[in-house]
């Protein structure tokens, strides 16, 4: 198998969180390698950029609002993405909710809010892709998680827990839903610079963030979404329940 132009000829693929940051990144690389892309979350105005990108790019694009946290409004979506887009053969579980806060200052709400976006919400929406990856004879669905979820991060104790459960659910799902041909991968990012969510989190630490980085600098979208076009084609068709780290090495806290 040759990883080349077109390698998701044919395929069609839907993006939670496509119509921002990682999210678009993704969206514009699947269809630039041949896919069809659905993008949706919650603000319609989010997703008409990322729309026209894709459709500029010769594909078919579709923009639908929805809250992923609303199970009937993600049977919805998906009964939406089937009608227009045919059927499915690519999830991306992209959509996310954070800040900065100190785990006894944290509202109850304020981590089941992040729970429930990141974690219940890829579930939701796996769920619902699965009989529709299964019409398909299988497919492919790419959880982004981050490294938070296996590190130990001050401040984000409701990320950290629902990237963390993420981590799980991608090797559990892989599990089970592998004798259907239905590969379940997750990427983890490092902390990426040209995205508004990392903006708000690091509040102008790009500098010192990227000193505690073997490869001395923060990651860019596309870094993440290259990795996605591979993991979505038959090039990946043996990889499963694996989390790929894509983080310039700043796991191994090599500090000095
Ligand atoms: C403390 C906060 C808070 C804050 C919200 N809450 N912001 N608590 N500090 N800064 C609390 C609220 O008080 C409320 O609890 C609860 O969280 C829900 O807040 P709402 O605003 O009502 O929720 P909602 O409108 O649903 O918004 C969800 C959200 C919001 C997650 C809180 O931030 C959001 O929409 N985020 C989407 C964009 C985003 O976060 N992008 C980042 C992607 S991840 P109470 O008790 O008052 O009801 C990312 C990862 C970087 O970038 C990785 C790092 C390495
Ligand atoms: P972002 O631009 O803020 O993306 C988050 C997206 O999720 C937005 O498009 C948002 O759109 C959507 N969203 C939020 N709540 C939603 C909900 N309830 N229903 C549907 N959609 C919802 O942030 P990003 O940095 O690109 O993050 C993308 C992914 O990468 C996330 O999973 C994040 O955890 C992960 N990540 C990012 C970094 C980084 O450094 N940036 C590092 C590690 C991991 P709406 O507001 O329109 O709903």
């Amino acid at each position: 198998m040759v990883f080349r132009d077109g390698i998701l000829g044919g395929k069609s693929a839907l993006i939670t969180g496509g119509g921002t940051g990682i999210g678009a990144s993704i969206a514009q690389e699947l269809a630039r390698a041949g896919a069809d892309v659905a993008v949706a979350s919650r603000d319609p105005a989010h997703l008409e950029e990322s729309r026209r990108a894709i459709e500029a790019l010769g594909r078919r694009a579709v923009a639908i609002a929805c809250d992923v946290r609303d199970a009937e409004a993600v049977e919805r979506l998906f009964a939406q993405v089937k009608a227009r887009l045919g059927g499915l053969d690519v999830l991306v579980n992209n959509a996310a909710g954070n800040f900065l806060c100190p785990a006894d200052k944290l509202s109850p709400n304020g981590f089941r809010s992040v729970v429930e976006i990141d974690l219940v919400g890829s579930f939701l929406c796996s769920r619902a892709a699965f009989p529709l990856l299964c019409e398909r004879g299988g497919g492919t669905i790419i959880n982004i998680t981050a490294t938070l979820g296996s590190q130990g991060v001050p401040l984000q104790v409701h990320a950290g827990s629902a990237k963390a459960g993420i981590d799980a659910m991608t090797r559990q799902l892989a599990s089970e839903w592998g004798p259907r041909g239905i590969r379940v991968v997750a990427i983890a990012p490092g902390p990426i610079g040209d995205t508004e969510g990392m903006r708000r989190l690091a509040g102008g630490r790009d500098e010192e963030i990227a000193r505690s980085i073997p490869l001395r600098r923060l990651g860019r979208r596309e870094e993440i979404a290259w990795l996605a076009v591979y993991l979505a084609s038959d090039a990946a068709a043996w990889i499963t329940g694996a989390t790929v780290v894509v983080d310039g090495g700043q796991r191994l806290r090599a500090s000095f």
